[in-house]
């Protein structure tokens, strides 16, 4: 936070310039009412800042608080007590939401006015380069400390939501990780389960059907190998790695490759049969797509 005496100097705003401005007291009464008036003329054009001077009873009260700001640019002191005003009034804007647009283009018209108010009555060259000088300072100080609490509001809106989000996405990706270590688990008994239906399709070669038997171990055997892939696949993601729709796919496949086994030796019905070859054409179809658009063409 700085001191008016740091934000001073940072404008070259010297004691001279703080007399300078005094020197323009009376100048400045004298055309007070005329500066209200300009104010508000341009205020009342806009129909977004004319919305907050409807009242009528209220913006005869709301004038004489912005000509007393307009004279208090002159008062020759310009302390903290005078930076903590301006502060307020910064914070008076933002509170009943009027934009920092409207406050820069306020101030414009408040430096033209002043402007040629000097030109009006300082026919000296010299003389009226230092007065136009010390109101440009003057002004330019007081936009700055009131744009100031606008942008703290701003710091403050980003920094609520910035908290607000980052915890989000941390108990997002918590959750996420609990669902994938489920999914692990879960693959683990699938895979020792399709162990054990190799088991049982060899216990068939055994038992007479040979055929049927070696077949049904060869599909089981594929979806082991896919269920292999998947979870190294799903590993991987547990690991930070991407996750990769292509395998699920794949295991798809491979289990509808060892029902159409399955089906041929059963002499299924050939509905049967061709739905299920109609479904693996099907997969097929967007396993090639997935990958496509994966990889940009399919190798
Ligand atoms: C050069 C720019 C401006 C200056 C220096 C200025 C100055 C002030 C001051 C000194 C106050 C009193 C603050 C307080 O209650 O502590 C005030 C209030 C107010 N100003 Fe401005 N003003 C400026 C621009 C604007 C603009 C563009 C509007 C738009 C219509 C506006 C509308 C108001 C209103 C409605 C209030 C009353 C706020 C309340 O109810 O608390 N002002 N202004």
């Amino acid at each position: 936070m700085l001191t008016m005496q740091e934000i001073k100097s940072h404008y070259y705003f010297t004691d001279t310039d703080a007399k300078l401005l005094e020197e323009l007291l009376p100048l400045a009464r004298q055309n007070c009412e005329a500066m209200v008036e300009e104010f508000y003329g341009y205020l009342l054009k806009i129909p977004e800042t004319a919305a907050f001077l409807r009242d009528p009873k209220d913006l005869q009260k709301l004038r004489q608080t912005h000509a007393q700001w307009f004279l208090s640019l002159f008062c020759g002191r310009y302390d903290n007590g005078y930076m903590i005003t301006l502060q307020g009034i910064g914070q008076a804007h933002v509170r009943i939401k009027v934009s920092a647009h409207y406050v820069n283009a306020a101030m414009n018209v408040v430096r033209r006015f002043l402007i040629e108010l000097l030109q009006a009555n300082f026919p000296e060259i010299e003389a009226r380069r230092k007065y136009r000088i010390a109101v440009e300072k003057i002004l330019d100080i007081n936009l700055d400390i009131m744009s100031t609490s606008y942008q703290e509001e701003e710091l403050r809106k980003v920094f609520v939501s910035h908290r607000l989000e980052s915890k989000l996405i941390h108990a997002a990706e918590r959750f996420t990780y609990g669902l994938n270590l489920i999914l692990v688990v879960a693959l683990i008994i699938v895979s020792l389960s399709v162990v054990g239906l190799f088991f049982w399709d060899l216990v068939h070669v055994f038992s007479g059907s040979m055929e049927k038997g070696i077949l049904s171990a060869l599909g089981s055997l594929l979806i082991l190998w896919m269920m292999i892939e998947l979870m190294d696949n799903e590993i991987k993601t547990l690991k930070g790695g991407k996750f990769n729709i292509l395998i699920f796919i794949g295991v798809i496949i491979v289990a509808l490759i060892r029902e159409i086994l399955i089906s041929t030796l059963r002499h299924d019905a050939l509905e049967t049969q061709a739905f299920l070859a109609g479904t693996l054409l099907i997969l097929g179809i967007v396993y090639f797509l997935v990958a496509k658009s994966q990889n940009g063409n399919i190798h």
